[in-house]
C-alpha cells in the first residue's frame, strides 16, 4: 500500500525568525493518523524548522540540492550540508527548471546524489500550457522521467522512498488546477512510463505520485479520491495553518479508507 503524503513547499517564503513558529503551529494542527507530513522551508530556515518539529513526526525537506558532493560551487548546498537538517528533498521543481535552467540530466544527477546520501527525493515533472493544449502533456512528462531516471538504480530509488510529483506548470500559483481526471490519467501515465520505458515493471506501482498546482483544502479531496494519486505537493496554501489542517484532515480520510480496503483484501 502506498503512503498518503502532504508535502509543503514554502518556496522563497518565511525567515529564520518566523519559520519555526509556523512549522510548530502547522504540526499541532495536522496531527492526523496515517498521513506522512513534510515541510520544505528555504535552506536558511531548515534549522529553525527542524528544532520546532523535533518532538513531532513531521519530516523536514529541502527545496533543492547540488549534484556534486563538494567543491567550487559558490552559493550552492550539498547533501552533506543537509545532514541533520533535512531528510527529504524536492528536485526538479518547474521553478528551478525555469529559473536555473535545470535539465532532466542534471536533475537525474541530483536524484542519484540525494539517494546516495539517504535523502528522500520528490521528483517534480509537468508540462507547460502550450504543451497540454497541443496534446503533448504525457509525452513531455515521459521525456522528463526518461531523462532523469534512465540508468538510475531502481532498487536504490525504491528503497530510498522515491516520490514523484506531477505539477502542471500552468496550474502552479494560478488558482487553476488540473481536473482530477487529467491528474489521475497522468499519474497512470507516469507509472506506465516507469514500468515500460524504464523497465521497472510491477515495481512502478510502489511509487507514490502526488499532484501539485493550486491545491487547497477545498479541492484536495477531488485529487485524493483518485486511486492513482497519493497526496499533494502544496505551495501557497501550505503557508496557512488552517489550509494545512484541512488538507491533512482530507488526506487522513483517504489514508483510513485505503487501510480499511487493504484490511478487507
Ligand atoms: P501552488 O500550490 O502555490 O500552486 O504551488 C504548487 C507548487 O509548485 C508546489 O511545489
Amino acid at each position: 500500500m502506498r503512503p498518503v503524503i502532504i508535502a509543503a513547499n514554502w518556496k522563497m517564503n518565511t525567515t529564520p525568525a518566523d519559520a519555526g513558529e509556523l512549522a510548530a503551529t502547522i504540526a499541532a494542527r495536522t496531527e492526523e493518523p496515517g498521513v506522512v507530513r513534510v515541510i520544505c522551508p528555504p535552506f536558511v530556515c531548515l534549522a529553525a524548522v527542524r528544532d520546532a518539529l523535533a518532538a513531532t513526526n513531521v519530516f523536514v525537506g529541502a527545496q533543492n540540492v547540488h549534484h556534486e558532493a563538494a567543491g567550487a560551487y559558490t552559493g550552492e548546498i550539498s547533501v552533506t550540508m543537509l545532514k541533520g537538517l533535512a531528510t527529504w528533498v524536492i528536485l526538479g521543481h518547474s521553478e528551478r527548471r525555469r529559473d536555473a535552467a535545470e535539465s532532466d540530466e542534471l536533475i537525474g544527477q541530483k536524484l542519484a546524489r540525494a539517494i546516495s546520501a539517504g535523502l528522500r527525493p520528490i521528483l517534480c515533472v509537468g508540462e507547460v500550457l502550450a504543451e497540454r493544449e497541443a496534446g503533448r502533456a504525457v509525452e513531455v512528462v515521459a521525456t522528463q522521467l526518461r531523462g532523469a531516471l534512465a540508468g538510475k538504480d531502481m532498487e536504490a530509488l525504491l528503497s530510498g522512498g522515491f516520490v514523484i510529483a506531477y505539477e502542471p506548470v500552468w496550474a502552479i500559483g494560478t488558482g487553476r488546477t488540473a481536473s482530477s481526471d487529467d491528474a489521475a490519467a497522468m499519474a497512470e501515465a507516469i507509472r506506465a512510463t516507469l514500468s515500460a520505458d524504464l523497465h521497472w515493471g510491477e515495481a512502478a506501482e510502489q511509487v507514490p505520485v502526488l499532484y501539485g498546482g493550486s491545491v487547497t483544502k477545498a479541492n484536495i479531496g477531488e485529487f485524493l479520491a483518485e486511486h492513482s494519486i497519493d497526496g499533494g505537493l502544496v505551495g501557497g496554501a501550505s503557508l496557512k495553518p488552517d489550509e494545512m489542517a484541512g488538507m491533512v484532515a482530507s488526506a487522513a480520510i483517504t489514508a483510513k479508507a485505503r487501510a480499511d480496503a487493504e484490511g478487507r483484501a
